[in-house]
Parts: structure tokens; sequence; C-alpha cells
């Protein structure tokens, strides 16, 4: 059965980190929440004094970030020491797990700098797993390429290509897709997943109704979506494997129950947050968001 239209979700300005102008897509409210997708951000602007504030220092607990950068580059730095640029066509897939304290900065970027945030909750038994990182260069991005129709496999299957982010928390797929004028990307899905594509460029169709750049369909349940192109578009396609676990969520800190939310906060300012043993979680200068 082919997926139907469930709703289309359109995006809000919203200023974030120390001042960034965004684009949000998913996280605006309950109804453009997608178990276990808790958030959508598109930041992009061709002004630095638009993103150039960044995102200092601020913690993650109990999910997932996943930055995927088109054009610009990224530095970020965490209170265990890592660091690392994430450039142009990169992915940083990072699983907060029991707890990290970063910071991600936008560098000056001459022309259009644009990149995307996805957060993905973590199910109640993974939680509280050691933080881990996943970078990966454009180069390793796998691109599957038919008739009009190119897919950035980050994750997840096409045709027998597999994406470089593997053994994930849960079943999740993550592609870029590019659509020549009047092709067609169709995409078998697990029957429950959740499934959306957040259309970036141009106009593309699903079932009739037409869907233009900055909204998001949100697929209902069946076993394959289809979405046809009407001019050149590129959109992000993503599905995932529901938790249908209670959600305790505070900022950048997303739980299962009121208690652990506020146990972490209680951690965060206890100086006990990070868990895992080669900390170097920095005693000051450190203004947590
Ligand atoms: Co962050």
């Amino acid at each position: 059965m082919e997926r139907q239209i469930q709703k289309i979700l359109n995006r809000r300005l919203t200023l974030e980190g120390a001042g960034v102008k965004l684009k949000r897509v998913l996280g605006n409210d309950d109804d453009s929440t997608l178990d276990p997708f808790l958030l959508l951000d598109h930041f992009g602007s061709d002004n630095p004094q638009d993103y150039i504030k960044g995102f200092p220092w601020h913690p993650h607990r109990g999910m997932e970030t996943v930055t995927y950068m088109w054009t610009g580059e990224v530095e970020h730095g965490d209170s265990m020491g890592n660091k690392g640029v994430i450039k142009s066509g990169d992915v940083q897939w990072m699983t907060a797990g029991s707890g990290i304290i970063h910071q991600e900065m936008p560098q000056k970027y001459d022309g259009l700098m644009q990149g995307f945030q996805l957060w993905i909750n973590l199910p109640a038994k993974k939680k509280m797993v050691d933080p881990k990182y996943r970078g990966i260069v454009k180069e390793q991005i796998p691109m599957v390429q038919k008739d009009g129709v190119k897919i950035k496999v980050i994750a997840g299957k096409v045709d027998g290509t597999q994406g470089p982010i593997r053994d994930l928390a849960i079943d999740i797929e993550y592609f870029d897709v590019k659509l020549a004028s009047g092709k067609t990307f169709e995409h078998t899905t697990t029957k429950e997943d959740t499934v959306f594509a957040y259309i970036v460029e141009g106009s593309v169709e699903v079932q009739g109704k037409t869907i233009t750049q900055g909204q998001c369909v949100v697929f209902g349940k069946g076993d394959f979506a289809k979405i046809d192109s009407k001019n050149i578009s590129r959109f992000l396609f993503v599905s995932g494997e529901p938790l249908n676990e209670p959600v305790a969520w505070r900022g950048p800190i997303v739980m299962n129950t009121q208690e652990e939310l506020d146990q972490a906060f209680e951690e965060l300012d206890a100086g006990t947050f990070i868990k895992t043993k080669n900390s170097l979680y920095p005693k000051q200068g450190i203004e947590v968001l």
C-alpha cells in the first residue's frame, strides 16, 4: 500500500543558540514532533551575522544529533577534548547518550552557508550509553544514480547500496535526494516507520498534491512512499522506527520521566553530568544554555 499524505508542515523562523537565525521544520510543537524525530533545523544564510554567534557550550543527554552540511563549515568541540570541523558535504552523527557538553560554531563562509541538524530520540534502554561520534566525510557517502534520480545514502539502503552510518540505536534511513524534472522517487519502507521528506529546493507532487520548497510532507503508514518532481528538486528523505515511549524533554536533554530530567539538570549544576571516565569536563568558563 502506498503511503498517503498524513500532513504537510511549514517551517518557522526561529532564533537559537547565541542568536542563530534558522528555519525550524520539526519540533515547533507537538504536531511537528514525529516519534522518534524530535526536531529538524535548517540553517542557512549568505550573511554571516545570521549564524556566526553559533551554538556555544551546551549539554545533550538521551538523544542523537545529526548535522549535515551542504555548504559551509561548523567547528565542533566537546568537553572531553574531542574536536573537529564538519565541512561541506560531511555528516556528524553524534550519540549524546549519558551526556556530552559541546559547542557547534559555524565558520564565516563566502556564499550561501547551508546545513541541517536532525534530533533523534534514543530508546529508554539506550539513553545512558556512552557518548559516540561518527564523522563521515563527503567522499564516504555513496550515491545511487538512475534515470534522473540521484540519492546520497547517508544511512539505510537503496538498491543494495548501504550508507556509511550503521549499527544505530534504532533503524533510521537518511537520504539526500535530487530529482530531475518529471522524475519519480519511490522507496520501500517498513510499514510502521515514521517517514517524512523535507523539500529544500524546487517543488514535488505526492498523490497529486503539490509540496513546495520549505515544506515538509509527513507520510502515513504504508509499504512504500512515492514523490514526483515537478521541476528540479532536492529533498531530505528520512525514515525511522517509532519508540512509543514517554518523552520528558527540556532544551537539549530528552529523557522518559520528569525525575530523570531533574536529575540531569542537578548533575549539570553539581558538575557530575559527564559520565565517561576520560572526561575533561571544564570547570569554568562554560555557559550552559
Ligand atoms: Co548541540
